[in-house]
């Protein structure tokens, strides 16, 4: 295992390594037939990548409980994982080794190690939700490592929590999204200021809602763990300075409205649940969902 750090912090890893039954077993879906956890989707998209790109071999960075891992080699890639949480590394262990695998194909180890990595080395790297928990100081120096290691014509399947979706939720996360994102830039000419902030709350309905540290997740804790977000608009000229060109990006964990309203709409979950299967390159993604993937090709 690297001892080298990305800066996941502690709290992170504890989390998964306290939740780890939880996060191994997020695929599964209810008697409606509809995923319990947005991650289905994701690993959804994740398989029409694979089919699609069909890469010789690929790295799956933070496989969490594996399931990536299997998919990929079932499809005939040579897929490897590593995992920094023990409990979920040896969950894909067994899941490998049960479904005539070698176990030994999910290591222990953080995306730290990537420093190592051999240059113009890999065909594709998968990083499913493993980013927003680099803290940003850090993501140039990730995002160098994985361009270095691929292959020309190699390719990086990234997940990224997706910051327009504070536009869509009418809510105080849309208040953070005003503050610190269109006036909190780097500029004299903005806008931003207390007084600003309490005229934008007054056009709106729920300022102090969901709270700071909400969480749909059990455990609470999970609210308070810093999660990096992304803009899709601004992704591609991020991904092009380490000269990585995006070929697809495609949404997921689509809300049919803003999350408050939720109780009003009576199939809410069947709705959404169609959005997720027409709508994953459609413009409204940018807003109506709360992540997107994207696949990019080193050049
Ligand atoms: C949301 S889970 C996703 C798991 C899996 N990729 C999937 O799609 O089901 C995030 C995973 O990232 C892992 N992770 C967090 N920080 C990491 C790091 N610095 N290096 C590698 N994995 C990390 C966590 O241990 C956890 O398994």
């Amino acid at each position: 295992m690297s001892d080298q750090n990305t800066g996941t912090s502690n709290d992170v890893l504890d989390y998964y390594s306290r939740n780890w039954e939880k996060i191994a077993n997020c695929y599964e879906v209810d008697a409606q037939g509809i995923p319990a956890d947005p991650a289905w989707y994701r690993r959804r998209l994740y398989g029409e990548f694979l089919e699609r790109a069909k890469p010789a071999s690929i790295l799956d960075i933070g496989c969490g409980g594996g399931w990536t891992v299997l998919d990929a080699l079932e499809k005939g890639v040579d897929a490897r994982g590593i995992e920094p949480v023990l409990e979920l590394k040896e969950f894909g262990n067994r899941l490998l080794k049960d479904n005539g695998h070698d176990p030994d194909r999910i290591q222990q180890d953080d995306l730290a190690s990537c420093t190592d990595f051999a240059a113009n080395s890999m065909d594709a790297i998968s990083l499913l939700s493993v980013l927003p928990h680099v803290p940003r100081e850090n993501w140039d120096a990730v995002h160098t490592d994985m361009a270095r290691s691929l292959k020309p014509g190699g390719r990086l399947v990234a997940a990224y929590r997706n910051e327009l979706f504070d536009l869509f939720t009418f809510n105080s996360i849309t208040l953070e999204f005003f503050d610190q994102r269109l006036w909190g830039l780097d500029d004299d000419a903005t806008p931003r200021g207390a007084k600003t902030l309490e005229a934008l709350k007054g056009l709106m309905s729920n300022p102090d809602k969901p709270g700071q540290y909400f969480t749909a997740a059990d455990d609470k804790s999970f609210g308070k763990l810093d999660r990096m977000k992304n803009n899709p608009l601004t992704l591609p000229e991020y991904h092009a300075k380490f000269g990585l060109e995006p070929e697809r990006i495609s949404f997921y964990h689509f809300h049919c409205v803003p999350p408050l309203m939720e109780d009003k709409i009576d199939n809410y979950r069947e709705i959404s649940h169609k959005m997720e299967l027409s709508l994953s390159n459609d413009w409204r993604g940018h807003f109506m969902a709360a992540m997107f993937l994207v696949e990019s090709v080193k050049k």
